[in-house]
């Protein structure tokens, strides 16, 4: 075993520290230069650095107790104020800040199920209606609360199939859900078709806008055609808005809105014998950063709506040109037709492994999201990605190129592990895998064994076992996945 990480017996010298850190920072991936997606929402130096002052003034602060921190609470009830008449709610709406999209979706699970239980308490199995496509954080709410998703088909047009929706609603539907829109493929569901479905059962309607909450207002206002997704949709009953995404806030900052308190109010907790003394609480942390709640309140008062149509539009604009430079490289193609930012693309080549392409792509710097059903890669624009996408571009065309050149790629490095990744059909198998690494990551041994995790290079048994066999594998998995698609397979669970 390795020496383990230990406090220092004398506090070290803060300069030299901050230069470590600096240094640990330098092998981090360059944001600033809008070599990654997803990750980092970026709007300029001058807008991070009023960030940083902002989220300084209430470093310590902490959101726990609104009496001691009446700043924090006016803070919150001005961003979910701004934010619900931004997605058109009613005098009616109302909801709380949360540390992230996943929080949000985890509370909109748990107030349905809350909701259910005491007003439908005959359910004792609640399920959930959700598309295939929706965000994972969903999958989790499931898990942590002990409720069933049902997934539905997404259309060729990878949005929400309404007509297996609406045969999976059922006696012990709790909640439906769509996307506006989704993240694997940037697609809005057909919110209005959804909300009508959810209005005629008499069950809550939740619309996953972590990603487009704070953008698709704006580039609706811009004149691009964006189907309505918010509150105007009358089954709508609560949304998630992610501050920290298109809001360009500091992390750490989402809202979960609901359509009244009718709602929310099966969001709180609240004990009242604890020794400690009597505790609510409206969200899951109890600590809550004072830092990212101002940060979001002064992000929201600084852009303005001059300054968020702003970056819309350079969003927009980036997210074209990514389009039709993809629609310039034949081997390529853009999946669906994404209406906002979120543009993925794959191989319509069998000889360019679009795993190949993202491996080349990171050797030159680029940081890259694979996804899978079907292989592709993902990348959300920001007015940030402007001035770099014609790089980008260039990039792809060369990796393209690369990999043609170089068939024998395909069965190397994190190309080979995540293309066996996406085809082994034993998902089981491919879990275990996984849950290997994470103990890996997260073991005794964690620093000796954080390179080999974090590289993808440790990918646990199966896949270990797979790798030694490279292409052949490959090839065994594709001739599966052929037959699958013959003898037609379909969804999820
Ligand atoms: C549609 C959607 N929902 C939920 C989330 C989860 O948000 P977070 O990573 O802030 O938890 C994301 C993240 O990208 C998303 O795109």
């Amino acid at each position: 075993m390795t020496k383990r990480a230990a406090i220092p017996k004398q506090g070290q010298d803060k300069e030299e520290l901050y230069r470590t850190l600096e240094q640990y920072k330098a092998n981090d991936t360059d944001w600033h230069a809008g070599k990654v997606f997803s990750l980092v929402y970026h709007a300029g130096d001058e807008h991070l650095a009023f960030l940083k002052r902002a989220h300084n003034l209430f470093f310590s602060e902490n959101g726990l107790n609104p009496m001691a921190f009446k700043s924090l609470k006016r803070m919150e009830a001005e961003v979910v104020q701004m934010t619900a008449s931004m997605l058109h709610g009613g005098p009616e709406t109302v909801g709380t800040m949360t540390s992230g999209g996943t929080e949000s979706i985890l509370l909109a699970v748990k107030t349905a199920r809350d909701r259910a239980r005491k007003l439908k308490p005959w359910i004792k199995e609640p399920e959930v209606v959700v598309p295939t496509t929706v965000h994972v954080a969903f999958d989790k709410a499931a898990h942590y609360f002990d409720v069933k998703l049902r997934y539905a088909k997404v259309t060729p047009d990878l949005v929400a199939d309404v007509d297996d929706m609406r045969k999976l609603v059922g006696p012990n539907t709790i909640l439906i859900v769509g996307s506006a829109p989704q993240y694997p493929h940037g697609m809005i569901d057909p919110i209005a078709d959804i909300g009508a479905l959810a209005e005629e059962k008499g069950i809550p309607f939740h619309v996953d806008a972590c990603v487009g909450g704070f953008i698709l207002p704006w580039i609706e206002k811009l004149g691009y055609r964006i189907p309505t997704f918010d509150f105007r949709v009358p089954g709508v009953t609560s949304i998630s808005a992610d501050v920290h995404k298109y809001g360009y806030a500091a992390k750490g900052a989402s809202t979960i809105l609901y359509r009244d308190m009718s709602f929310l109010k099966y969001q709180f907790f609240v004990s009242t014998d604890w020794s400690g003394g009597i505790y609510a609480s409206p969200s899951m942390p109890g600590t809550r950063s004072g830092g990212a709640i101002a940060a979001a309140w002064a992000a929201l008062m600084a852009m303005g709506e001059d300054g968020y149509l702003d970056h819309a539009r350079r969003a927009m604009n980036a997210a074209r040109a990514l389009r039709e430079g993809i629609a310039t490289i034949p081997e390529l193609e853009v999946l669906g037709e994404p209406p906002a930012t979120i543009v993925t693309y794959g191989s319509r080549d069998k000889k360019v492994g679009i795993y190949v392409v993202g491996d080349r792509l990171e050797a030159m710097g680029w940081t890259v999201d694979r996804q899978q059903k079907p292989e592709c890669i993902h990348c959300t624009i920001t007015s940030n990605h402007e001035p770099v996408i014609a790089d980008y571009v260039e990039a792809l065309r060369e990796a393209v190129a690369f990999v043609k050149a170089h068939p024998e790629e395909r069965g190397k490095g994190n190309a080979a592990m995540y293309g066996m990744m996406a085809k082994v059909p034993f998902r089981g198998m491919v879990k275990h895998s996984v849950e290997k690494v994470m103990e890996q990551m997260y073991g005794p041994n964690a620093l000796a064994d954080l390179e080999a995790a974090t590289s993808g290079e440790s990918s646990g048994p199966l896949l270990k076992a797979l790798s030694k066999y490279g292409g052949v594998a490959l090839g065994v998995l594709d001739r599966w996945d052929e037959l699958r698609a013959r003898f037609g397979r379909g969804g999820r669970g």
